[in-house]
């Protein structure tokens, strides 16, 4: 809310797939939302519902107090934000990069905008353009706890719990990342488990629920030991048992004519483990063969 209790203008730039649906969200939950894009062709379905379109970045960022970017990446970003007239329009404001960017481009933006007296926060995005109209999306924001709180009315409208990460600037997008490895990984996984289904004849809704289960229980298990860092308490199987039990999976991908490289990768790396004396532990020490401060 601003000084008179109303919700605060905010401005989006960019209006592609994600953009358009932070300024319908933003207009859903009653916020003055002006827009800007590159290409006319977005205009009118910004207008119509109910956004104002401003001719020029400078001027969008002018008429708001909360800036967020979504354009398709950081050098994009740059080449409209980085000027002289955007920096004197955003002097005191907030610009939020929601743009999937690495934790440098973040520091880089941040800087260009420290240096013009704007604050910055990153806003990473997890979720698809129509969770984010539903309001059902998470974003991961990251930057000085002063701006975030400041502003949670704006990030309210996104996520009603909104997800501050911490205050250094970068470490959302690094936490994005780490989501989505850990996402796409899994999808490639999945997607192999249900070829050796597919190639055995077997219903791929069958596994994906026995998958869901078998996930959310090792997800339980796994998680304490990995924020604490000790495998070796609460062991339900050892790394030995786990890696016997992956040389089969190994072998049936392989009779089944399945592609085995993602199995074979899993295999090295349970080698690497027991080498490296993990064998009496849990699969989660797995994680130290991946980075280890030791190192
Ligand atoms: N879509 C998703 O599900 C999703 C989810 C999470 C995060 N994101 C992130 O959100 C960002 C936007 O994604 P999107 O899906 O909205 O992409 P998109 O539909 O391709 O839209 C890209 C936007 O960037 C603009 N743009 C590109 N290059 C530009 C330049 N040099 N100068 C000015 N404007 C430029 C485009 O303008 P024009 O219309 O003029 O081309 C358009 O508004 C990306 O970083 C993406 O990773 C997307």
């Amino acid at each position: 809310m601003n000084a008179t209790g109303d919700k605060r203008p905010v401005g989006v730039l960019g209006l592609g797939n994600m953009g358009s649906a932070l300024a319908d969200r933003l207009l859903d939950q009653g916020h003055k939302v002006t827009v800007w894009n590159r290409s006319a062709a977005k205009h009118e379905a910004a207008r119509s519902a109910g956004a104002t379109v401003a001719g020029s970045v400078a001027e969008a960022a002018r008429s708001v107090d909360v800036l967020i970017t979504c354009l398709s990446d950081h050098q994009a970003t740059l080449s409209v934000v980085q000027n002289d007239e955007v920096a004197e329009a955003l002097r005191g404001k907030l610009l939020v990069q929601s743009a999937t960017v690495t934790a440098n481009e973040a520091c880089e933006l941040n800087a260009w905008a420290g240096a013009n007296e704007i604050a910055y926060l990153d806003g990473a995005i997890l979720a698809f353009p129509e969770a984010v109209r539903r309001g059902e999306s998470i974003f991961l924001y990251s930057g000085p706890r002063k701006d975030f709180d400041d502003n949670r009315d704006v990030f309210a409208a996104f996520d009603a719990e909104p997800l501050f990460v911490n205050e250094g600037v970068g470490r959302a997008p690094i936490l994005h990342k780490a989501v989505l490895s850990g996402s796409l990984g899994a999808m490639l996984a999945f997607f192999h488990g249900a070829a050796m289904c597919r190639a055995a004849g077997l219903p791929i809704e069958l596994y994906a629920s026995a998958l869901l289960a078998d996930l959310g229980d090792n997800l339980s298990l796994f998680t304490p030991m990995l924020a604490s860092r000790r495998y070796d308490e609460n062991i339900e199987a050892t790394m030995e048992v786990w890696a016997a039990g992956h040389d089969m999976i190994v072998s049936t991908s392989e009779a089944l004519g399945v592609d085995s490289a993602l199995p074979h990768l899993l295999k090295r790396y349970f080698e690497q483990a027991i080498a490296a004396g993990y064998g009496e532990q849990e699969f989660p020490a797995l994680s130290e063969i991946l980075w280890s401060d030791s190192k």
